[in-house]
């Protein structure tokens, strides 16, 4: 609880399977969050019209950006969120293309100086791949990870899921409710970072 108000915690899956793995993740730990009392709202970028970027720059100005499309209603809701839970599968080694347009548009929550307009908000990143070796594209995770720190998000955890293409997450009850003690954890917990991960991982068994 927040001052007597409900903790929001927004998801916003950027599949194109709308109930994929990556989406099965993110409802878990959105689950996990409501199980505490928490506000629950869930995006499917990839259903949105979300256009690119046009480079117009007056949202630096502003903090506004000018296309008119599905993106005003998710400035909004990042706005109102406590804490963002963000999912994307790998795909060709990245993010999907869905998922990138969201994060150009989020250029908007950059100042004219590139300090975020976002007050370090909660955020937890959540990859679903499909080959087994959960370290293969750590780099990359880590690189994002970083990407969306300088866009004013607090990213408390990477949250992965390896080998779906062997296994299904809905057949994973034990990576399916390590995502909802994460859910939990995100909204109750008022820790830094480095406390969230260490407290997560004394929660719950590696995957
Ligand atoms: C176009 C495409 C590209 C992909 N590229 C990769 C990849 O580079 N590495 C990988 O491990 N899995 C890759 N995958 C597999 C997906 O990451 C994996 O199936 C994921 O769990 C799908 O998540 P979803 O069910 O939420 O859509 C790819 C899948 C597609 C459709």
């Amino acid at each position: 609880m927040n001052g007597g108000l409900k903790i929001k915690i927004l998801g916003l899956v950027g599949s194109p399977n709308v109930n994929g793995n990556t989406a099965k993740l993110v409802n878990a730990i959105l689950d996990g969050a409501a199980e505490s009392g928490a506000e629950k709202v869930i995006c499917n970028l990839a259903s949105l019209n979300i256009k690119g970027c046009d480079a117009c720059g007056r949202c630096q100005e502003s903090g506004c950006c000018l296309i008119d499309d599905d993106m005003q209603e998710i400035y909004r809701e990042i706005e109102t969120a406590d804490a963002v839970i963000l999912g994307s599968p790998v795909y060709m080694w990245q993010i999907t293309a869905q998922t990138k347009l969201f994060i150009d548009r989020l250029t908007a929550f950059l100042k004219p100086n590139f300090s975020s307009r976002l007050d370090n908000k909660k955020l937890i990143l959540v990859f679903s791949q499909g080959i087994s070796d959960r370290d293969a594209f750590k780099p990359y995770f880590e690189y994002t990870a970083g990407l969306l720190y300088y866009l004013g998000f607090d990213v408390l955890e990477t949250f992965i899921a390896a080998g779906t293409d062997k296994l299904d997450v809905s057949f994973r009850p034990s990576l399916l409710e390590r995502a909802r003690e994460l859910g939990k954890l995100v909204s109750t917990s008022p820790l830094s970072s480095p406390e969230f991960r260490r407290a997560e991982s004394s929660l719950t068994p590696p995957l």
